[in-house]
This record gives structure tokens, sequence and C-alpha cells, in this order.
């Protein structure tokens, strides 16, 4: 660590895996509930774990995401971070927001709009939290003079993230408009803006990771973020088949969205071929399997199976059901939480007393998870088929369809168990060194950070 103020991000990231932990709880949770008896059920119903789930995994990526920011900029401005209090007063002000949201679903408080449900004065207190950040690291760059193309791509990625979620503080009473909008968030987010923060992160552990040429790497860049948007903007119309809008939308979300696999292709392709013609010298070895796997692994997720269900013929069939958590749990887990885990493993050694070159079981959480996730994407993928068979050609009820397939509820459990255990790992890895606040250039592994440096 160069400048004593990046160690503001050993808390966002300590959050974060706490959040993260949490997350997994709801999800088994959540899981359990399709083999029934539920002793919980009014108590908490499927309905709360669900949304506990999902709304933790967003306040931890997001809150991961600023942690790494806070990481990152000072790295590349080459100064320290404008205010260290005004990223622990924010830091506060996100968990409190987090937590009493998580309380309140407990009570069914929330707007029920699907990712978005946070009420209204934790949707303000989110806004807040957004300024302060942006206005904190804005000022940083400002106050070094130096801004580089993968810090304003991360940068631009995060302001629109923002600007993005202002639909969201909008009450619509019609259904089909409602709907209409909320894609402009979750859809824009994710296969938009959130990519130009994953490709700012990737970009800079590639460079760090691999001393690979700076310039190269930025045209490559702006190259990747060019085809997200050419396809991602239009492509938000594979959410508008069946919502009531014009029919027109239907072509237009065929032909754009599948067009969104080919900057995801890129995007492994940029990462493979770096780290390839780099030699694999850098000391952190473990920093660079999350930082390859997690390109890899959105091409899988995000990018095939995206496409998967993409065409309005197959998504007549496959709308909302369990082929659709197939898709968001690999895609998710493959774009936003692999890259925080890579830019956590890559920190580490400098954050905490962690050795650069990692250890045995920063391996094992690493593929135990891979195995894991990949085992929970096949077992939805088989319960979804057996769903769409069942429920849409057969003519089952819902019910009748799921008592069908729990079988493979007992594989997402057994998976999913896999897959806590390798995110048991990575949290005890990250917990188990100490911390260290000060800044130190000769820190484990620094030199070829330094020599990266000198270089760009
Ligand atoms: C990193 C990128 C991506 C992430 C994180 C992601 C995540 C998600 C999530 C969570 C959902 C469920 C949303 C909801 O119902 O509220 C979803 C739906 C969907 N995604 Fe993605 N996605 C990504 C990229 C893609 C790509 C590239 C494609 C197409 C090639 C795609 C196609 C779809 C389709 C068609 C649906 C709607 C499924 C339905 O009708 O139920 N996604 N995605
Ligand atoms: C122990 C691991 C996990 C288990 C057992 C699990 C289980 C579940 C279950 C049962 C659902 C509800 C599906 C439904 O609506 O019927 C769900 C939803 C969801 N989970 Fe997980 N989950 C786990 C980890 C994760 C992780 C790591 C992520 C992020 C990468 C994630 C992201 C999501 C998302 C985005 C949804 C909503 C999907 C949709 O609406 O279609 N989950 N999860
Ligand atoms: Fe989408």
């Amino acid at each position: 660590m160069r400048y004593k103020s990046q160690s503001v991000a050993y808390w966002y990231f300590a959050v974060s895996l706490a959040l993260f932990g949490l997350q997994l709880v709801f999800g088994l949770l959540s899981a359990t509930k399709y083999l029934g008896p539920d002793p919980l059920l009014y108590i908490l119903p499927f309905d709360v774990t669900k949304v506990i789930h999902t709304n933790l995994l967003i306040v931890w990526v997001i809150c991961g995401f600023m942690g790494a920011t806070y990481w990152m900029v000072p790295d590349e401005s080459r100064t320290e971070l404008h205010s260290t209090k005004l990223a622990y007063v924010q830091l506060v002000l996100w968990v409190l927001m987090g937590v009493t949201a998580i309380i309140g679903y407990l009570f069914r408080w929330g707007t029920g709009n699907k990712l978005l449900e946070q009420p209204l004065p934790h949707k303000i207190v989110i806004v807040i939290v957004m300024l302060m950040f942006l206005y904190n690291v804005g000022m940083t760059i400002k106050k070094s003079g130096r801004l580089t193309t993968t810090e304003g791509v991360l940068l631009g990625g995060l302001g629109l993230a923002a600007l993005l979620y202002l639909p969201a503080l909008l009450h619509y009473e019609n259904y089909t408009v409602s709907i209409f909008y909320r894609w402009w968030t979750i859809h824009l987010w994710v296969e938009g803006v959130w990519e130009m923060i994953q490709g700012g992160f990737l970009a800079y552990l590639l460079i760090r990771l691999s001393g690979a040429d700076r310039e190269v790497m930025e045209k490559w860049l702006y190259v990747i973020v060019g085809l997200v948007f050419i396809a991602g903007i239009l492509g938000t119309a594979h959410h508008y088949y069946w919502v009531g809008v014009p029919a027109y939308w239907l072509p237009i979300g065929g032909v754009f969205s599948a067009l969104e696999p080919v900057a995801l292709v890129g995007m492994a392709i940029y990462a493979y071929s770096t780290i390839k013609r780099s030699g694999m010298s850098h000391p952190n070895k473990l920093a660079l399997h999350w930082t390859v796997g997690s390109a890899v692994f959105t091409l899988f997720g995000a990018g095939l199976l995206g496409l998967a269900h993409t065409f309005p013929s197959v998504n007549k069939w496959t709308h909302g059901t369990l082929i659709t958590a197939m898709h968001g749990h690999a895609a998710f887990y493959g774009a936003y939480v692999m890259i925080v885990l890579a830019m956590i493993t890559y920190a580490a050694p400098s954050l905490t007393r962690r050795p650069e070159e990692g250890s045995a079981m920063g391996y094992w959480s690493f593929w135990m998870q891979l195995g894991g996730m990949f085992g929970m994407t096949l077992s939805f993928a088989t319960a979804g088929i057996g769903q769409v068979y069942l429920e849409r050609i057969m003519g089952l009820g819902f019910l009748d369809a799921q008592l069908k397939i729990q079988i493979h509820f007992v594989m997402l459990l057994a998976t999913g168990s896999l897959f806590a255990i390798g995110v048991a790992l990575f949290i005890i890895d990250f917990f188990r060194y100490a911390p260290r606040f000060g800044a130190q250039l000769d820190a484990p592994g620094d030199a070829a950070g330094l020599q990266a440096h000198a270089e760009s």
C-alpha cells in the first residue's frame, strides 16, 4: 500500500464479506423452503428470505465496489484520498441503511418492486451515500490532477450507476409503466454501466498483475465498453416482451440482446491473452485466478446462459422460471462477485499481513466456490427445464410441477453448501491476517506493483 488512506478499503471489504456470508444464509434458507415442510412459514416465509437474499447481494457488492475504488483511485492518481473521514462516515451510513432495510423486510416494509424493494427513506440515503462517495473520489482526482483512462471508465460506471438509480425513486400506479422503468435501473445496471465498473477493475488488475502496456490495455478497454453499450442499451427490450408494450420491442430485444455476448467474448479474450502473454510472473497468482476467472465466468453465466433464453421464441417459455434464476446466479457471480473478490485478493497482502503468494486456503476457496457455483447453475438449469416442460407445456399447476422437480433442489442445497464452504474459507482467509494501517513502500510484492507503476 503506497498511500495510507487506502487502508479505508479494509473496512469496506470487511463489511462486504460479512454481508456476503449473511446473504448465503438466506440463500440456503430460500432453497430449503422448496423442499418443505416449512416450520418458519409464518415467521420467515419465502418471499421475505428471497428479498433479504437479493438485497444483501446488492448492498455488499456495491460496498465492495466502493472499497475497491477507494483502494484503486489513490494508486492510479498517485495521491492520498481527499477525506478518509468522509469515507468512514459514508460506510457507517451504508451499513445502517442496509441493516435497517433488512429489518424492515422482516416486517414487510418495502416497495415490492423486485430488487428495488428499498423503502423511500432508504433510497434517499442510498443517493446521499453515492453523492458523498463520488464527491470524495472526484476531489481526490481533482487534487492530484491525474485521471487515467482505467479510472475514468470505472468512475463513469459508478456515476452512471448512481444516475440510473434515480428512476427507482419514482412510484408508478400503472404496472406496465412501473416495470418499463424498473429495467432502466436493473438491466442498464448489470448489462451496461456495471460492466464499465467491472471493466475498470479488470483493466487495473491486468495492468498491475501482468505489467502489460497501459496504452494498449486502455485502448481495448474502450472497445469493450463501446461494444457493451451498442448492444446493451437496446438490449433492455429483452425484458419488454411480455409486459404490455407494443410488439415492435420483440425483434429489437431479440436482435440487440443477442449481440450482448460479443463484448463478453472480447472481455474474456482480453484477460486471457494478457495473462498468457505476460507469462504469469506476478507473485500474487491467487489474484490472477480471480481476475481471469471473473472474465471467463462472465462469458459463461452472462454471455452463454443469457443468450440461452434471450430470444422471444425461447423466452415465452422460460420467462420468470428457474431458468432465470440459473442465469441470474451465474452471471452475477462471474461479473460482480468475482471481480470484487479479485480486488480484495489483490489488495490483501498490503491491507493485511497475508503473504503475497496467497495461502492454500485461498486456492481451496477459489476452486470450491467455482465448483459449487457451477453445480448450483446446473441444479437451477435442470429444475428450470423440468419446470418449463411440466408447467408450460404439460399444463401442470405451479405447485404440482414444483413437487416433481424437488430432487434438483436437493442438488442445489448440496452444491450451494459446497459453495458456501468456499466462501467461508475466503472470509476466514481474509480475517485471519491482522490488518496494516500504514503506507509501506517495501511491503511484500510491492516491488512488482512499483515496477508496473513506473512503467505505467
Ligand atoms: C453480467 C451481466 C448480467 C447479469 C448480472 C444478469 C443478471 C440477470 C438477473 C438477476 C436477471 C433476473 C432479473 C429479474 O427478473 O428481476 C436477468 C434476467 C435476464 N437476463 Fe441477464 N444478466 C446479465 C447479462 C445478460 C446477457 C448478456 C443476456 C443476453 C444475452 C441476458 C439475458 C437475460 C434475459 C433474457 C433475462 C430475462 C429472463 C426472464 O424473462 O425471466 N442477461 N439477468
Ligand atoms: C448458498 C448459495 C445460494 C443458494 C442456495 C441460493 C439460492 C437461491 C434461491 C432458492 C433463490 C430463489 C429462486 C426463486 O425465485 O425461486 C435465489 C435467488 C437469487 N439469488 Fe441466490 N443462492 C445462493 C447464492 C447466491 C449468490 C452467490 C448470488 C450472487 C451471485 C445469488 C444471487 C441471486 C439472485 C440474483 C436471485 C434472484 C434470481 C431471480 O430473481 O430469478 N445467490 N437464490
Ligand atoms: Fe437484461
